[in-house]
Protein backbone atom coordinates (compact mmCIF):
# COMPACT_ATOMS: atom_id res chain seq x y z
CA UNK A 1 0.00 0.00 0.00
CA UNK A 2 1.17 3.11 -0.50
CA UNK A 3 -0.03 5.57 1.94
CA UNK A 4 2.35 9.05 2.64
CA UNK A 5 3.87 8.55 5.73
CA UNK A 6 2.09 11.49 7.79
CA UNK A 7 -1.50 10.21 6.85
CA UNK A 8 -3.49 7.43 9.32
CA UNK A 9 -3.86 4.21 6.61
CA UNK A 10 -7.75 4.70 7.50
CA UNK A 11 -8.03 7.56 5.64
CA UNK A 12 -6.51 5.97 2.24
CA UNK A 13 -8.20 3.36 2.14
CA UNK A 14 -11.27 1.90 0.57
CA UNK A 15 -12.81 -0.82 3.22
CA UNK A 16 -14.88 -4.08 2.19
CA UNK A 17 -17.53 -5.25 4.32
CA UNK A 18 -17.65 -8.46 4.56
CA UNK A 19 -21.12 -10.55 5.30
CA UNK A 20 -19.46 -13.36 6.66
CA UNK A 21 -22.32 -16.22 6.12
CA UNK A 22 -23.02 -14.98 2.50
CA UNK A 23 -19.61 -14.91 0.78
CA UNK A 24 -17.94 -17.47 0.98
CA UNK A 25 -18.80 -21.22 2.39
CA UNK A 26 -15.29 -23.61 3.27
CA UNK A 27 -17.18 -26.58 4.99
CA UNK A 28 -20.04 -26.91 2.67
CA UNK A 29 -22.41 -26.37 4.69
CA UNK A 30 -24.43 -23.62 2.91
CA UNK A 31 -23.50 -21.20 5.11
CA UNK A 32 -20.40 -18.84 4.44
CA UNK A 33 -17.36 -18.67 7.31
CA UNK A 34 -13.59 -17.95 7.83
CA UNK A 35 -11.94 -20.53 6.12
CA UNK A 36 -14.08 -19.90 2.87
CA UNK A 37 -13.54 -16.17 3.35
CA UNK A 38 -9.63 -16.90 3.89
CA UNK A 39 -9.34 -18.89 0.61
CA UNK A 40 -10.79 -15.55 -0.74
CA UNK A 41 -8.55 -13.09 0.17
CA UNK A 42 -7.01 -12.86 -2.72
CA UNK A 43 -10.13 -11.60 -4.77
CA UNK A 44 -10.30 -8.83 -2.48
CA UNK A 45 -6.30 -7.95 -3.16
CA UNK A 46 -7.67 -8.18 -6.49
CA UNK A 47 -10.40 -5.81 -6.37
CA UNK A 48 -8.17 -3.26 -4.97
CA UNK A 49 -9.38 -3.29 -1.53
CA UNK A 50 -7.25 -2.09 1.48
CA UNK A 51 -8.95 -3.30 4.59
CA UNK A 52 -12.24 -4.96 5.42
CA UNK A 53 -15.13 -5.25 8.08
CA UNK A 54 -16.21 -8.58 9.60
CA UNK A 55 -19.79 -8.40 10.26
CA UNK A 56 -20.42 -10.53 13.48
CA UNK A 57 -18.83 -14.27 13.70
CA UNK A 58 -19.30 -14.34 17.70
CA UNK A 59 -21.35 -17.31 19.20
CA UNK A 60 -24.98 -16.58 19.09
CA UNK A 61 -28.13 -17.77 18.93
CA UNK A 62 -28.60 -16.16 15.30
CA UNK A 63 -31.99 -14.10 16.57
CA UNK A 64 -30.32 -11.49 14.56
CA UNK A 65 -28.27 -12.80 12.03
CA UNK A 66 -25.25 -12.74 15.11
CA UNK A 67 -25.72 -9.25 16.35
CA UNK A 68 -27.41 -10.99 19.38
CA UNK A 69 -23.91 -12.12 21.05
CA UNK A 70 -23.69 -14.48 23.82
CA UNK A 71 -19.64 -14.80 24.22
CA UNK A 72 -17.25 -11.82 22.79
CA UNK A 73 -14.24 -13.30 22.70
CA UNK A 74 -15.30 -16.58 20.65
CA UNK A 75 -16.12 -17.47 16.96
CA UNK A 76 -19.65 -19.45 16.63
CA UNK A 77 -18.30 -22.84 15.11
CA UNK A 78 -21.09 -21.94 12.15
CA UNK A 79 -18.15 -19.46 11.28
CA UNK A 80 -14.93 -21.89 12.41
CA UNK A 81 -13.01 -21.32 15.24
CA UNK A 82 -10.70 -18.45 17.20
CA UNK A 83 -7.88 -20.22 15.36
CA UNK A 84 -9.52 -19.66 11.90
CA UNK A 85 -10.05 -16.00 13.08
CA UNK A 86 -6.34 -15.89 13.92
CA UNK A 87 -5.09 -17.28 10.73
CA UNK A 88 -7.56 -14.55 8.94
CA UNK A 89 -6.01 -11.89 10.26
CA UNK A 90 -2.47 -12.95 9.27
CA UNK A 91 -3.05 -14.21 6.23
CA UNK A 92 -5.37 -10.43 5.38
CA UNK A 93 -1.98 -8.52 7.14
CA UNK A 94 0.43 -10.62 4.63
CA UNK A 95 -1.45 -9.20 1.85
CA UNK A 96 -1.54 -5.50 3.14
CA UNK A 97 -5.50 -6.09 4.41
CA UNK A 98 -6.73 -4.69 7.77
CA UNK A 99 -9.27 -6.39 9.36
CA UNK A 100 -12.16 -4.59 11.41
CA UNK A 101 -14.50 -6.85 13.77
CA UNK A 102 -18.02 -5.85 14.53
CA UNK A 103 -18.25 -4.69 17.94
CA UNK A 104 -21.98 -4.59 20.00
CA UNK A 105 -21.67 -2.60 22.92
CA UNK A 106 -25.22 -1.69 22.87
CA UNK A 107 -27.03 -5.19 23.56
CA UNK A 108 -26.48 -8.78 24.05
CA UNK A 109 -28.18 -11.91 23.60
CA UNK A 110 -30.60 -12.95 25.80
CA UNK A 111 -28.39 -16.35 26.10
CA UNK A 112 -25.45 -14.60 26.73
CA UNK A 113 -24.66 -15.77 30.79
CA UNK A 114 -24.80 -12.01 32.00
CA UNK A 115 -28.53 -11.57 31.12
CA UNK A 116 -28.60 -15.24 32.43
CA UNK A 117 -27.62 -14.06 35.76
CA UNK A 118 -29.04 -10.82 35.27
CA UNK A 119 -32.76 -12.38 35.00
CA UNK A 120 -32.41 -15.18 37.48
CA UNK A 121 -33.62 -12.48 40.26
CA UNK A 122 -33.88 -9.21 41.10
CA UNK A 123 -30.97 -9.34 43.97
CA UNK A 124 -28.57 -10.80 41.55
CA UNK A 125 -24.97 -9.39 41.31
CA UNK A 126 -25.35 -8.85 37.19
CA UNK A 127 -28.81 -7.46 37.66
CA UNK A 128 -27.21 -3.64 37.15
CA UNK A 129 -25.87 -4.92 34.00
CA UNK A 130 -29.22 -4.50 32.36
CA UNK A 131 -31.79 -2.16 32.38
CA UNK A 132 -34.66 -3.41 34.72
CA UNK A 133 -37.47 -1.19 35.51
CA UNK A 134 -41.34 -1.71 36.88
CA UNK A 135 -43.19 0.22 34.40
CA UNK A 136 -42.61 0.31 30.55
CA UNK A 137 -42.76 4.03 29.14
CA UNK A 138 -43.78 4.34 25.34
CA UNK A 139 -39.96 3.75 23.49
CA UNK A 140 -40.01 1.31 20.53
CA UNK A 141 -38.07 -1.39 19.61
CA UNK A 142 -36.12 -1.43 15.94
CA UNK A 143 -36.76 -4.79 13.60
CA UNK A 144 -40.25 -5.57 15.08
CA UNK A 145 -41.32 -1.93 15.75
CA UNK A 146 -42.91 -2.96 18.94
CA UNK A 147 -42.72 -1.68 22.62
CA UNK A 148 -39.11 -1.81 23.77
CA UNK A 149 -39.55 -3.27 26.73
CA UNK A 150 -40.57 -6.91 27.42
CA UNK A 151 -41.78 -8.18 30.91
CA UNK A 152 -40.28 -11.00 32.63
CA UNK A 153 -42.13 -13.63 34.11
CA UNK A 154 -39.34 -14.82 36.26
CA UNK A 155 -38.06 -11.82 38.17
CA UNK A 156 -41.65 -9.82 37.68
CA UNK A 157 -40.48 -6.64 36.02
CA UNK A 158 -39.49 -5.13 32.15
CA UNK A 159 -36.28 -4.94 30.46
CA UNK A 160 -35.46 -2.81 27.53
CA UNK A 161 -34.13 -3.79 24.28
CA UNK A 162 -33.96 -1.36 21.39
CA UNK A 163 -33.64 -4.20 19.12
CA UNK A 164 -35.72 -7.99 19.57
CA UNK A 165 -36.80 -8.86 22.68
CA UNK A 166 -33.87 -11.25 22.57
CA UNK A 167 -31.50 -8.39 22.40
CA UNK A 168 -31.32 -7.02 26.04
CA UNK A 169 -29.71 -3.64 26.22
CA UNK A 170 -26.61 -3.60 28.67
CA UNK A 171 -26.39 -0.62 31.25
CA UNK A 172 -23.55 1.15 30.49
CA UNK A 173 -24.24 3.11 33.66
CA UNK A 174 -22.40 0.35 36.07
CA UNK A 175 -18.80 0.26 35.95
CA UNK A 176 -18.47 -3.40 35.48
CA UNK A 177 -20.13 -3.15 32.27
CA UNK A 178 -17.75 -0.77 31.15
CA UNK A 179 -14.88 -2.77 31.90
CA UNK A 180 -16.29 -5.91 30.71
CA UNK A 181 -16.64 -4.51 27.36
CA UNK A 182 -13.16 -2.75 27.54
CA UNK A 183 -11.37 -6.42 28.28
CA UNK A 184 -13.68 -7.28 24.72
CA UNK A 185 -12.35 -5.22 23.08
CA UNK A 186 -8.68 -5.49 24.22
CA UNK A 187 -8.78 -9.15 23.56
CA UNK A 188 -9.37 -8.46 19.76
CA UNK A 189 -6.38 -5.41 19.83
CA UNK A 190 -4.13 -8.05 21.14
CA UNK A 191 -5.01 -10.47 18.76
CA UNK A 192 -4.11 -8.35 16.57
CA UNK A 193 -7.15 -6.46 14.44
CA UNK A 194 -7.00 -3.26 13.27
CA UNK A 195 -10.30 -1.53 14.75
CA UNK A 196 -13.92 -1.98 15.00
CA UNK A 197 -17.23 -1.35 13.49
CA UNK A 198 -18.85 -0.62 16.76
CA UNK A 199 -23.17 -0.95 16.06
CA UNK A 200 -25.43 1.71 16.71
CA UNK A 201 -23.33 3.47 19.36
CA UNK A 202 -25.19 6.49 19.82
CA UNK A 203 -27.91 3.98 21.13
CA UNK A 204 -25.64 2.88 24.81
CA UNK A 205 -26.26 6.33 26.89
CA UNK A 206 -30.08 6.33 27.87
CA UNK A 207 -32.16 9.10 29.00
CA UNK A 208 -31.87 8.67 32.69
CA UNK A 209 -35.39 10.19 33.31
CA UNK A 210 -36.72 7.38 30.41
CA UNK A 211 -39.47 9.82 29.89
CA UNK A 212 -41.90 9.15 27.06
CA UNK A 213 -40.32 10.04 23.70
CA UNK A 214 -43.28 12.30 21.66
CA UNK A 215 -41.41 11.04 18.44
CA UNK A 216 -42.13 7.28 19.58
CA UNK A 217 -45.73 7.89 19.32
CA UNK A 218 -45.00 8.90 15.56
CA UNK A 219 -43.67 5.52 15.27
CA UNK A 220 -40.38 6.44 15.15
CA UNK A 221 -38.25 4.15 17.05
CA UNK A 222 -35.51 4.65 19.38
CA UNK A 223 -32.54 3.65 17.52
CA UNK A 224 -33.36 6.30 15.35
CA UNK A 225 -33.60 9.37 17.76
CA UNK A 226 -31.45 8.42 20.69
CA UNK A 227 -28.82 10.89 21.08
CA UNK A 228 -27.98 11.13 24.62
CA UNK A 229 -25.00 13.08 26.15
CA UNK A 230 -23.72 9.64 28.01
CA UNK A 231 -23.11 8.19 24.86
CA UNK A 232 -20.12 10.27 24.15
CA UNK A 233 -18.67 9.69 27.72
CA UNK A 234 -18.71 5.96 26.52
CA UNK A 235 -16.98 6.56 23.38
CA UNK A 236 -14.00 8.94 25.12
CA UNK A 237 -13.36 5.88 26.96
CA UNK A 238 -13.39 3.36 24.08
CA UNK A 239 -11.41 5.65 22.60
CA UNK A 240 -8.58 6.28 25.31
CA UNK A 241 -8.54 2.50 25.46
CA UNK A 242 -7.54 2.02 21.63
CA UNK A 243 -5.33 5.17 21.20
CA UNK A 244 -2.82 3.41 23.84
CA UNK A 245 -2.29 0.36 21.29
CA UNK A 246 0.20 1.08 18.38
CA UNK A 247 -0.87 1.21 14.90
CA UNK A 248 -3.46 3.28 14.42
CA UNK A 249 -6.21 1.01 15.66
CA UNK A 250 -9.71 2.85 14.00
CA UNK A 251 -12.95 3.05 15.46
CA UNK A 252 -16.03 3.68 13.24
CA UNK A 253 -19.31 3.85 14.61
CA UNK A 254 -22.69 3.10 13.51
CA UNK A 255 -24.52 6.23 14.30
CA UNK A 256 -27.49 5.71 12.84
CA UNK A 257 -29.29 9.15 13.55
CA UNK A 258 -30.58 10.66 10.08
CA UNK A 259 -28.88 14.27 10.57
CA UNK A 260 -25.04 14.85 9.59
CA UNK A 261 -25.09 17.58 11.62
CA UNK A 262 -25.62 14.73 14.89
CA UNK A 263 -23.51 12.57 13.83
CA UNK A 264 -20.53 15.09 13.36
CA UNK A 265 -20.90 15.06 17.07
CA UNK A 266 -19.60 11.77 17.50
CA UNK A 267 -16.32 12.84 16.55
CA UNK A 268 -16.13 14.66 19.31
CA UNK A 269 -12.90 17.04 19.64
CA UNK A 270 -11.22 14.19 17.95
CA UNK A 271 -11.68 12.05 21.10
CA UNK A 272 -14.30 9.99 20.40
CA UNK A 273 -15.16 8.15 17.00
CA UNK A 274 -12.25 8.32 13.87
CA UNK A 275 -15.11 8.06 12.07
CA UNK A 276 -18.82 7.62 11.76
CA UNK A 277 -21.11 5.87 9.08
CA UNK A 278 -23.27 8.95 7.99
CA UNK A 279 -26.84 7.38 6.26
CA UNK A 280 -28.27 10.24 4.37
CA UNK A 281 -26.73 9.47 1.16
CA UNK A 282 -27.53 5.84 1.81
CA UNK A 283 -31.63 6.72 2.09
CA UNK A 284 -31.29 8.82 -1.18
CA UNK A 285 -33.25 8.35 -4.03
CA UNK A 286 -31.55 8.98 -7.56
CA UNK A 287 -31.67 12.55 -7.49
CA UNK A 288 -29.32 14.88 -8.21
CA UNK A 289 -30.76 17.74 -5.97
CA UNK A 290 -30.74 14.97 -3.01
CA UNK A 291 -26.87 13.85 -3.26
CA UNK A 292 -25.99 17.65 -3.90
CA UNK A 293 -27.76 18.51 -0.34
CA UNK A 294 -26.11 15.44 1.48
CA UNK A 295 -22.79 16.16 0.46
CA UNK A 296 -22.39 19.57 1.06
CA UNK A 297 -24.00 18.75 3.80
CA UNK A 298 -20.97 16.52 4.79
CA UNK A 299 -18.45 18.92 3.73
CA UNK A 300 -20.10 21.59 5.96
CA UNK A 301 -20.57 19.52 8.94
CA UNK A 302 -17.74 17.17 8.80
CA UNK A 303 -15.80 20.02 7.12
CA UNK A 304 -15.88 22.18 10.05
CA UNK A 305 -14.65 19.84 12.75
CA UNK A 306 -12.31 18.43 10.57
CA UNK A 307 -13.87 15.31 10.83
CA UNK A 308 -12.58 12.71 8.46
CA UNK A 309 -16.00 11.71 6.52
CA UNK A 310 -17.22 8.18 5.19
CA UNK A 311 -19.26 7.36 2.16
CA UNK A 312 -21.56 4.13 2.26
CA UNK A 313 -24.51 3.19 -0.46
CA UNK A 314 -25.53 -0.18 0.65
CA UNK A 315 -25.15 -2.69 3.33
CA UNK A 316 -26.18 -5.36 4.95
CA UNK A 317 -29.65 -4.03 6.73
CA UNK A 318 -30.60 -2.02 3.81
CA UNK A 319 -31.31 -2.87 -0.60
CA UNK A 320 -28.47 -3.60 -2.42
CA UNK A 321 -27.57 -0.36 -4.32
CA UNK A 322 -28.89 -1.74 -7.42
CA UNK A 323 -31.82 -2.78 -6.45
CA UNK A 324 -32.53 1.11 -4.72
CA UNK A 325 -31.81 2.84 -8.46
CA UNK A 326 -34.75 0.66 -10.08
CA UNK A 327 -32.88 -2.34 -11.26
CA UNK A 328 -30.22 0.02 -13.61
CA UNK A 329 -26.85 -1.47 -13.65
CA UNK A 330 -26.41 1.95 -15.54
CA UNK A 331 -27.13 4.04 -12.52
CA UNK A 332 -25.01 1.55 -10.36
CA UNK A 333 -22.11 2.18 -12.37
CA UNK A 334 -22.29 6.01 -12.04
CA UNK A 335 -23.42 5.43 -7.97
CA UNK A 336 -19.78 3.65 -8.18
CA UNK A 337 -17.90 6.62 -9.77
CA UNK A 338 -19.59 8.77 -7.18
CA UNK A 339 -19.02 6.93 -4.25
CA UNK A 340 -15.36 5.96 -4.99
CA UNK A 341 -14.49 9.51 -5.98
CA UNK A 342 -16.00 11.53 -2.84
CA UNK A 343 -14.15 12.94 -0.08
CA UNK A 344 -14.23 10.51 2.87
CA UNK A 345 -13.15 6.84 3.24
CA UNK A 346 -16.03 4.60 0.72
CA UNK A 347 -17.03 1.43 1.95
CA UNK A 348 -18.41 -1.20 -0.80
CA UNK A 349 -20.80 -4.00 0.73
CA UNK A 350 -19.51 -7.12 -0.88
CA UNK A 351 -21.23 -8.24 -4.42
CA UNK A 352 -22.55 -4.58 -4.68
CA UNK A 353 -19.01 -4.63 -6.89
CA UNK A 354 -20.81 -7.56 -8.76
CA UNK A 355 -23.94 -5.56 -9.64
CA UNK A 356 -25.96 -7.57 -7.54
CA UNK A 357 -29.60 -7.22 -7.03
CA UNK A 358 -31.88 -7.99 -3.77
CA UNK A 359 -32.65 -11.61 -3.62
CA UNK A 360 -36.18 -12.66 -3.39
CA UNK A 361 -37.43 -14.04 -0.61
CA UNK A 362 -40.59 -16.37 -0.11
CA UNK A 363 -42.40 -17.11 3.21
CA UNK A 364 -40.26 -20.37 3.09
CA UNK A 365 -37.20 -19.25 1.91
CA UNK A 366 -36.86 -15.78 4.21
CA UNK A 367 -34.54 -15.65 7.54
CA UNK A 368 -34.41 -12.32 8.52
CA UNK A 369 -37.37 -11.31 11.34
CA UNK A 370 -36.81 -7.66 10.12
CA UNK A 371 -37.14 -8.08 6.19
CA UNK A 372 -33.51 -7.56 5.23
CA UNK A 373 -32.54 -10.57 3.24
CA UNK A 374 -32.38 -8.97 0.17
CA UNK A 375 -29.05 -7.38 0.15
CA UNK A 376 -28.13 -10.49 2.48
CA UNK A 377 -27.75 -13.22 -0.46
CA UNK A 378 -24.74 -15.69 -0.66
CA UNK A 379 -22.52 -14.31 -3.54
CA UNK A 380 -21.80 -16.28 -6.73
CA UNK A 381 -18.16 -16.97 -7.37
CA UNK A 382 -19.01 -19.43 -10.64
CA UNK A 383 -21.10 -18.83 -13.58
CA UNK A 384 -22.21 -22.56 -13.41
CA UNK A 385 -24.52 -23.19 -10.04
CA UNK A 386 -24.21 -24.01 -7.32
CA UNK A 387 -21.76 -20.86 -8.18
CA UNK A 388 -19.02 -22.14 -5.86
CA UNK A 389 -21.07 -22.72 -3.18
CA UNK A 390 -20.80 -26.83 -3.32
CA UNK A 391 -22.41 -28.94 -0.55
CA UNK A 392 -25.53 -28.11 1.19
CA UNK A 393 -28.05 -25.51 -0.58
CA UNK A 394 -26.58 -21.94 0.60
CA UNK A 395 -28.84 -20.49 3.69
CA UNK A 396 -30.40 -17.88 0.93
CA UNK A 397 -31.72 -17.65 -2.28
CA UNK A 398 -28.78 -16.67 -4.60
CA UNK A 399 -29.37 -13.23 -5.70
CA UNK A 400 -31.14 -12.96 -9.78
CA UNK A 401 -28.93 -13.84 -12.52
CA UNK A 402 -26.38 -14.84 -10.64
CA UNK A 403 -24.74 -16.57 -13.07
CA UNK A 404 -24.02 -13.83 -15.65
CA UNK A 405 -22.96 -11.45 -12.29
CA UNK A 406 -20.77 -14.06 -10.72
CA UNK A 407 -17.04 -13.48 -10.43
CA UNK A 408 -16.07 -15.91 -13.11
CA UNK A 409 -18.48 -14.32 -15.71
CA UNK A 410 -17.24 -10.71 -15.06
CA UNK A 411 -13.41 -11.30 -14.19
CA UNK A 412 -12.40 -10.74 -17.38
CA UNK A 413 -15.16 -9.30 -19.43
CA UNK A 414 -14.22 -5.30 -20.18
CA UNK A 415 -17.60 -3.64 -19.56
CA UNK A 416 -18.33 -6.01 -16.30
CA UNK A 417 -18.90 -4.01 -13.61
CA UNK A 418 -15.57 -5.61 -11.08
CA UNK A 419 -14.08 -3.98 -13.74
CA UNK A 420 -15.35 -0.74 -13.30
CA UNK A 421 -14.75 -1.26 -9.68
CA UNK A 422 -11.19 -2.37 -10.22
CA UNK A 423 -9.98 0.68 -12.64
CA UNK A 424 -11.82 2.82 -10.23
CA UNK A 425 -10.09 1.78 -7.47
CA UNK A 426 -6.89 1.07 -9.22
CA UNK A 427 -7.10 5.17 -10.17
CA UNK A 428 -7.99 6.12 -6.74
CA UNK A 429 -4.61 4.41 -5.42
CA UNK A 430 -3.13 6.53 -8.19
CA UNK A 431 -4.10 9.47 -7.33
CA UNK A 432 -3.55 11.69 -3.89
CA UNK A 433 -6.24 14.17 -5.55
CA UNK A 434 -9.15 11.44 -5.01
CA UNK A 435 -7.58 9.82 -1.70
CA UNK A 436 -6.95 12.69 0.39
CA UNK A 437 -7.29 16.19 -1.55
CA UNK A 438 -10.44 18.88 -1.30
CA UNK A 439 -13.75 18.71 -2.57
CA UNK A 440 -15.10 21.40 -4.70
CA UNK A 441 -18.65 21.45 -6.25
CA UNK A 442 -18.65 22.68 -10.00
CA UNK A 443 -20.93 24.31 -11.91
CA UNK A 444 -23.21 22.23 -14.47
CA UNK A 445 -26.54 22.16 -15.72
CA UNK A 446 -28.81 20.94 -12.65
CA UNK A 447 -29.10 17.21 -13.88
CA UNK A 448 -25.40 16.86 -13.46
CA UNK A 449 -23.44 16.63 -10.64
CA UNK A 450 -19.90 17.97 -10.80
CA UNK A 451 -16.97 18.04 -8.51
CA UNK A 452 -13.14 18.59 -8.21
CA UNK A 453 -10.74 16.89 -6.26
CA UNK A 454 -7.32 18.67 -5.49
CA UNK A 455 -4.22 17.70 -3.58
CA UNK A 456 -1.34 19.76 -4.31
CA UNK A 457 -0.08 19.11 -7.68
CA UNK A 458 -2.88 16.12 -8.02
CA UNK A 459 -6.48 17.19 -9.74
CA UNK A 460 -9.22 15.02 -10.95
CA UNK A 461 -12.46 16.11 -12.11
CA UNK A 462 -15.85 14.27 -11.47
CA UNK A 463 -19.44 14.53 -13.30
CA UNK A 464 -22.38 12.17 -12.91
CA UNK A 465 -25.14 12.77 -15.52
CA UNK A 466 -28.58 11.63 -13.35
CA UNK A 467 -30.17 11.85 -16.33
CA UNK A 468 -31.68 10.01 -19.27
CA UNK A 469 -30.71 12.40 -21.92
CA UNK A 470 -26.90 13.95 -22.32
CA UNK A 471 -25.75 17.43 -20.96
CA UNK A 472 -22.65 19.44 -22.10
CA UNK A 473 -20.48 19.88 -19.01
CA UNK A 474 -18.34 22.96 -20.52
CA UNK A 475 -14.22 22.76 -18.86
CA UNK A 476 -11.97 25.04 -19.50
CA UNK A 477 -8.14 23.18 -20.55
CA UNK A 478 -7.80 19.77 -21.65
CA UNK A 479 -9.26 16.90 -20.07
CA UNK A 480 -9.00 13.36 -20.48
CA UNK A 481 -11.46 10.37 -19.40
CA UNK A 482 -9.49 8.07 -16.87
CA UNK A 483 -13.13 6.31 -16.26
CA UNK A 484 -16.00 6.31 -17.95
CA UNK A 485 -18.92 4.15 -16.03
CA UNK A 486 -20.10 3.12 -19.55
CA UNK A 487 -16.66 2.67 -21.07
CA UNK A 488 -17.90 4.85 -23.51
CA UNK A 489 -14.76 7.80 -24.22
CA UNK A 490 -12.49 5.82 -21.86
CA UNK A 491 -8.82 6.95 -22.34
CA UNK A 492 -9.78 9.68 -25.03
CA UNK A 493 -9.91 13.83 -24.90
CA UNK A 494 -13.32 14.88 -23.20
CA UNK A 495 -15.35 16.53 -25.87
CA UNK A 496 -17.71 18.05 -23.27
CA UNK A 497 -20.75 15.69 -23.54
CA UNK A 498 -21.67 13.63 -20.31
CA UNK A 499 -23.72 10.51 -21.56
CA UNK A 500 -26.95 9.38 -20.35
CA UNK A 501 -26.98 7.95 -16.87
CA UNK A 502 -23.03 8.28 -17.17
CA UNK A 503 -20.38 9.28 -14.75
CA UNK A 504 -17.18 10.13 -15.87
CA UNK A 505 -13.84 10.19 -14.31
CA UNK A 506 -11.32 13.15 -15.84
CA UNK A 507 -7.81 13.83 -15.35
CA UNK A 508 -5.55 16.70 -16.91
CA UNK A 509 -4.49 15.74 -20.63
CA UNK A 510 -0.63 15.55 -20.04
CA UNK A 511 -0.50 13.74 -16.68
CA UNK A 512 1.64 11.00 -17.04
CA UNK A 513 0.14 7.85 -16.01
CA UNK A 514 1.16 3.75 -16.19
CA UNK A 515 -0.73 1.36 -15.61
C1 LIG B 1 -26.96 -3.81 12.57
C2 LIG B 1 -28.19 -4.62 12.32
C3 LIG B 1 -28.67 -5.15 13.64
C4 LIG B 1 -28.80 -4.04 14.68
C5 LIG B 1 -28.87 -4.60 16.06
C6 LIG B 1 -27.53 -2.67 13.39
O1 LIG B 1 -27.59 -1.51 13.02
O2 LIG B 1 -26.33 -3.34 11.40
O3 LIG B 1 -27.98 -5.65 11.40
O4 LIG B 1 -29.92 -5.75 13.47
O5 LIG B 1 -27.73 -3.15 14.67
O6 LIG B 1 -27.63 -5.07 16.44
Amino acid sequence: MSVEPHLTWWKNVVIYQVYPRSFADGNGDGVGDLPGLIGRLDYLKALGVSALWLSPVYPSPMCDAGYDICDYTGIDPLFGSLADLDQLVSQAHNRGLKVLMDFVPNHTSDQHPWFVESRASRDNPKRDWYIWRDQPNNWRASIDGGSAWTWDEGSQQYYLHFFLPQQPDLNWHNPQVVEAMHNVLRFWLDRGVDGFRIDVVHCVGKDPSFADDPRCLAGETMVQINDQPYSHEVLRGLRRLVDRYPGDRVLIGEVNIRSTARVAAYYGASDELHMSFNFPPLDAPWDPVVFRLCIREVERCLGEQQAWPTWALSNHDNSRIRSRYGGSRAKAHAAAVMLLSLRGTPFIFQGDELALEDTQVTAQTRVDPGGRDGSRAPLPWTAQPPHGWTGKTPWLPFPPDAAALAVQAQENANDSTLNLYRRLLRCRQDSPALRVGDWTELPSHPQLLAYRRHCEEDERIVCINFDEAEHTFALVGDWLIEVASDRHGENRPFAGIVGPLQAVLLRPTGVAHER
